[in-house]
C-alpha cells in the first residue's frame, strides 16, 4: 500500500531543510528538501481502502493518516539521512482538503515546530501544485498562466510570482479530474478514474463518440464538465446490454444490478471509443481554454500540474496546441503531479526563502482559497 516515489535529485546545493506533509486528501505524504535538493519523498496511498466505496470516505482517509504518518515520518528522516532536530522549518498544507484529513497533518507539523522550537509553514495546497513545474527547473518561479488539474479542482490562474496569483478562471460544477473519476465509475472501472480511463482510450477512436464541448466559446476563462458527464450517461444505454432477467425468474442480483443502472459492455471496442472520445473532449477544452487564457494575458508561459496532468493526451495535445500557438509550456514532473509532499515543501521552501511563516494558532481551512 506504501508507494516509494524515487526522489528527484537536482545539483547539491546548501540551503535549508524544510520537512512537508500533506495530507490533504486521501495520499499521507511527508517530504525532506534542503534547498532544491529533495532528500526524501514518501508518499502512502490509500487507493486500495477507497476503492470499494468508488470514491474518498472521509473518515477511512483520517484513519489511515493517522495509522501512515508516524511510519513515513519516521521512513521520510531515515531516507533524508537527517535528524528531526536539524530540520530548520516544519510545513504541512493548510488547505483546501477534506478537513478531518488536514487537522492530522497539520497538526503533526505544529507539534514538530513546537517541539523542535522552529517555525511553521501552512501552504496552500493548489500553490503546491501550481509552482511543481518548476521544482525540476531549480530556478525561480517565471510569470505564466496556470492550469491547475486535479481531482478537486480546475483553475486558470496568472501566475507573477511567489504569492501573486489573479484567478482567471474555474470549472463552475464538476472538476476535471472528478469527470474523469465519474465517468469511470458509470463505465464500471476502477478508482481513481483517471488513468483507468487513459488506459482503456488506447488505441481506441476519439471521433467516434460526438460528446460535447461544454462553454468552450463561452467568451471567459471558465469550464463546464457536468453536460458532458451527463452526455456520456445517456448515450450509455444505447451502447450497453443491460443484464435480462433469467427465463422465469427474478434473481435478486440482476434485480439489484437493473435498479442501480448497472450495465455490462457490449464489446471492448466500444468501450475503448468512448474512453478516448470522453478524453479528447476534456483535453480539448483544457488546451483551447488555456493557450485563449494565455494569450488574453499576454503570457509567453504556460505550466500545467495536478493528477489530470499524468494524462499523455493531455500532454501531447497541449504540447501541440501551444506550439502552434508560440507558447512555451512546462508541465510538473509525473511525480509530482498527483498530490506529494515534495510539491508542499517547495512551496514552503520558497515563502521561507522570503521570510515567512504562519502563527501556530492559525487553523486548517477546508476552503482556502488561492487569491
Ligand atoms: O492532484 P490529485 O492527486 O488530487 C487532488 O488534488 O484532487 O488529482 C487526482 C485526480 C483524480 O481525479 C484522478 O482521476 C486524476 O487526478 N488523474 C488522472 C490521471 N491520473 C490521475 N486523470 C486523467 N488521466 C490520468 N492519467
Ligand atoms: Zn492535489
Amino acid at each position: 500500500m506504501v508507494n516509494i516515489t524515487p526522489p528527484l535529485h537536482h545539483s547539491i546545493a546548501p540551503g535549508p531543510l524544510l520537512l512537508a506533509i500533506e495530507t490533504s486528501c486521501d495520499e499521507t505524504a511527508i517530504a525532506v528538501l534542503r534547498g532544491r535538493e529533495l532528500l526524501a519523498s514518501e508518499v502512502a496511498s490509500q487507493v486500495a481502502a477507497h476503492q470499494p466505496y468508488g470514491g474518498v470516505v472521509p473518515e477511512v482517509a483520517s484513519r489511515h493518516h493517522l495509522q501512515h504518518a508516524p511510519r513515513l515520518l519516521e521512513r521520510a528522516v531515515e531516507l533524508a539521512g537527517i535528524s528531526l532536530g536539524e530540520v530548520d522549518a516544519f510545513a504541512a498544507t493548510g488547505g483546501p482538503g477534506l478537513a478531518s484529513s488536514l487537522m492530522i497533518g497539520a497538526s503533526l507539523a505544529k507539534g514538530l515546530a513546537l517541539g523542535f522550537g522552529k517555525p511553521y509553514l501552512a501552504i496552500n495546497h493548489l500553490e503546491g501544485h501550481l509552482l511543481s513545474p518548476f521544482f525540476s527547473s531549480g530556478g525561480g518561479i517565471e510569470p505564466n498562466v496556470s492550469l491547475i488539474v486535479s481531482g478537486g479542482h480546475t483553475l486558470l490562474v496568472e501566475v507573477n510570482g511567489v504569492s501573486d496569483y489573479r484567478i482567471l478562471g474555474r470549472t463552475v460544477d464538476d472538476a476535471a479530474g472528478e469527470a474523469f473519476d465519474k465517468v469511470a465509475k458509470m463505465l464500471g472501472l476502477g478508482y481513481p478514474g483517471g488513468p483507468e480511463i487513459e488506459r482503456c482510450a488506447a488505441g481506441g477512436d476519439p471521433n467516434r463518440f460526438d460528446l460535447p464541448r461544454s462553454m468552450l466559446h463561452s467568451g471567459d476563462a471558465n469550464f463546464s464538465f457536468s453536460g458532458l458527464k451527463t452526455a456520456v450517461r445517456y448515450l450509455l444505454p444505447k451502447l450497453l446490454v443491460i443484464p435480462t432477467e433469467r427465463e422465469g425468474s427474478h434473481d435478486a442480483t440482476s434485480e439489484l444490478v437493473r435498479s442501480l443502472g448497472v450495465f455490462a459492455p457490449m464489446d471492448d471496442s466500444v468501450l475503448r471509443d468512448l474512453c478516448a472520445s470522453f478524453q479528447r473532449a476534456v483535453v480539448d477544452v483544457l488546451v483551447a481554454k488555456t493557450v485563449t487564457a494565455a494569450r488574453a494575458a499576454r503570457r509567453k508561459l504556460v505550466t500545467v500540474s495536478g493528477g489530470v496532468s499524468c494524462n499523455r493526451e493531455l500532454r501531447a495535445q497541449m504540447s501541440l496546441g501551444c506550439e502552434r500557438a508560440g507558447l512555451e509550456l512546462h508541465f510538473a514532473e509525473p511525480q509530482l503531479c498527483t498530490d506529494n509532499a515534495a510539491m508542499i515543501a517547495f512551496a514552503a521552501m520558497l515563502r521561507r526563502e522570503r521570510g515567512e511563516a504562519t502563527p501556530l494558532t492559525t487553523e486548517i481551512n477546508p476552503n482556502l482559497a488561492l487569491a
